[in-house]
């Protein structure tokens, strides 16, 4: 709705401008009427010696045709508003329309997912329709993130193993996606010398298998059981809870190279999970679980 101030611009604009236009109209035949006298009428302009401009009044179905154009307007403002905030006779407004659309889009949707609503977990995870429509979303909404197959990439995990930041139940992941997830892996290692953040990367490393030196291991693992064991747990198998990835697997979110896991501890990590609760319906992201833990299962 216009406030008073526009309401009322709108309306005194568009009756003066009409009424204008019917004046100018009238004032027009007026003039043709005035040359009458005119024998030729002609209004004194004279090109190439004898190209004359006459002043003809407009043929009589010219005129009515702008005068139907008023009535138009008239008729058109009567049935569907156009004067500020009165509506028209019909009852017709952009946002009734809008509202009928959406309600008509949600009764077709409603039909479809209300098959899925009577599923239970299980079923709609190995429904192929189901699922196609949830791969459907997840390309929308989430492949600019995970990758299209899921995959994940650097900071983003992969959908499809089976290992897991918070776990792989439906109601974590539903929750996952609900409400969104912000990891955080904080600065711990600001006051530790590059030595001592040396021998803690390749403690890490050798925690997933990888070769490491054995004395600078056992340096890193001093500072691993002070400051990371709360997150990380003492054998590195991480904390679902908290998202704190389990780092004696060979699965890594930013990487595990001896650079990449030094910038891990030297900048921390904030992966950020939008929420989706506001974006989607419930409806969709019960697909969007199903399908995602589809492809792990
Ligand atoms: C802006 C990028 C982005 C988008 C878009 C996004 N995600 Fe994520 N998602 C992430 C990040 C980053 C994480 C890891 C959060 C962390 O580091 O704690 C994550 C985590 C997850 C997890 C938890 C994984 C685990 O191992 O527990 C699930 C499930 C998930 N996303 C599903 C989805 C779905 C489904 C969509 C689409 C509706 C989606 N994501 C869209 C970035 C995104
Ligand atoms: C407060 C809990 C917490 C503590 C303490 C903590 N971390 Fe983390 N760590 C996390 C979380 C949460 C993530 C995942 C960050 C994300 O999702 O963006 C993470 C990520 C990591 C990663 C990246 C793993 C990957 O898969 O790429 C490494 C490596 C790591 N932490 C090592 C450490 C080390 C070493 C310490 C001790 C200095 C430590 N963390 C202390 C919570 C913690």
């Amino acid at each position: 709705m216009l406030s008073s101030f526009w309401h009322w611009y709108v309306v005194i604009i568009t009756v003066f401008t009409i009424l204008a236009s019917l004046w100018l109209l009238r004032w027009t035949k007026g003039i043709s009427n005035r040359d009458k006298d005119n024998e030729t009428g002609s209004t004194g302009h004279v090109w190439d010696e004898d190209l004359v401009e006459l002043n003809n009044p407009l043929p009589r179905w010219w005129l009515q045709l702008f005068y139907i154009t008023i009535i138009f307007a008239f008729v058109y403002m009567f049935l569907f508003g156009g004067l500020g905030n009165i509506g028209g006779y019909l009852g017709w407004s952009q946002e009734g329309q809008y509202e009928a659309e959406m309600n008509a889009a949600a009764e077709v949707e409603e039909a479809i997912f209300s098959r899925y609503r009577e599923m239970d977990n299980e079923t709609l995870m190995a429904d192929a329709e189901a699922n196609a429509t949830g791969q459907r979303l997840f390309a929308n909404n989430c492949s600019m993130c995970h990758g299209s197959d899921a995959r994940g990439a650097r900071g983003f995990p992969n959908l499809r193993d089976d290992d897991w930041l918070y776990g792989d139940s439906f109601d974590t992941v539903m929750q996952s996606i609900t409400d969104g997830r912000q990891g955080a892996m904080p600065v711990l290692v600001g006051h530790l010398d590059d030595n001592a953040i040396s021998d803690l990367v390749v403690y890490v490393q050798s925690l997933s298998g990888q070769k490491a030196d054995a004395a600078m291991a056992a340096n890193g693992k001093q500072t691993f059981d002070m400051f990371c064991v709360a997150c990380h747990m003492p054998d590195g198998s991480g904390n679902q809870a908290l998202g704190a990835p389990r780092l004696n697997d060979d699965i890594w979110l930013y990487g595990g190279e001896p650079e990449a896991i030094r910038t891990t501890l030297i900048q921390g990590r904030n992966g950020n999970m939008p929420a989706y609760k506001d974006l989607l319906s419930e409806d969709r992201r019960r697909l969007l679980a199903a399908y995602v833990l589809s492809l792990s299962k």
